[in-house]
């Protein structure tokens, strides 16, 4: 086993009211007081301001699920690192396959993103991960390949600390299909690789590498025992502290 900690986080997507969040936010911070993993949630920006009082000095960190690549501007609709801070924001997700995919988001806007945000002081969860055509034509080294080195390009070796990488297999994602322990561990050490070949292996050796895709209290102790996967990402059962806790809690 490593010696790198398990990081457990819950992405919220565009879910929730105020209300429901401050509820959900309230029922983590109660029932994670004593979970021993590194935590996160990620509300929607209209949530954030709800939440960030909720989280204040527990044990669950605070992120947002994008940024803008410019710090201020006429960029209407976009929402800057310097707004994220100003909420007491201490992560940002970058690369989701939704701003992927959805959005139309390239390699070059994510890394842009990235490196402003690291700037600002957040940490960075960079999502990366294949499609399922591309799994199918035996591309998925490759992608996670590319987005891992051209989301990091410009990174310094002493920001790394502060950089965690998702791999979320896009066939995977909201599909009920998770990824087999195994092949996901088999990407993840592939990733590391990457990661290695930038950086040296034990710089490599202790950045986080969470899985993402379907996780469910029912899987996720399997998916923690590989080497490599060192943590979650989490969507849909992130919505609910009775699947969100026992995740974060896996035995
Ligand atoms: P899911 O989403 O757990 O609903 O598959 C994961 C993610 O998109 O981060």
């Amino acid at each position: 086993m490593s010696d790198r900690p398990y990081y457990i986080a819950g992405n919220w997507k565009m879910h929730k009211t105020r209300s429901q969040a401050a509820e959900l936010a309230g029922a983590l911070v109660t029932q994670l007081k004593d979970g021993k993993h590194k935590y996160l949630v990620a509300p929607s920006f209209t949530l954030l301001e709800t939440v960030a009082p909720i989280l204040k000095g527990t044990n669950i960190r605070l992120g947002a699920q994008n940024c803008a690549a410019e710090e201020q501007g006429a960029h209407t609709g976009e929402v800057s690192v310097l707004q994220l801070k100003d909420l007491e924001v201490q992560t940002v997700i970058l690369g989701h396959s939704e701003r992927r995919h959805i959005y139309h988001e390239d390699d070059a806007l994510i890394n842009k993103k990235l490196r402003l945000a690291l700037q600002h002081g957040f940490e960075v969860i960079l999502c990366v991960g294949e499609l399922l055509e591309e799994r199918e034509a035996g591309k998925a080294e490759q992608v996670c390949e590319t987005q891992t080195v051209k989301g990091l390009e410009g990174v310094a070796a002493g920001d790394l600390g502060r950089i965690v990488i998702a791999y979320e297999p896009v066939w995977a994602i909201g599909t009920g299909k998770t990824a087999t322990p195994e092949d996901a561990d088999a990407i993840h050490a592939f990733v590391r690789k990457v990661l290695a070949k930038l950086y040296g292996q034990a710089a490599a050796d202790k950045i986080l590498i969470q899985y993402g895709g379907s996780v469910k209290p029912e899987n996720a102790a399997q998916l923690m025992a590989k080497e490599n996967i060192d943590g979650a990402l989490v969507g849909g059962a992130a919505l609910k502290a009775d699947t969100f806790v026992p995740i974060a809690k896996f035995a």
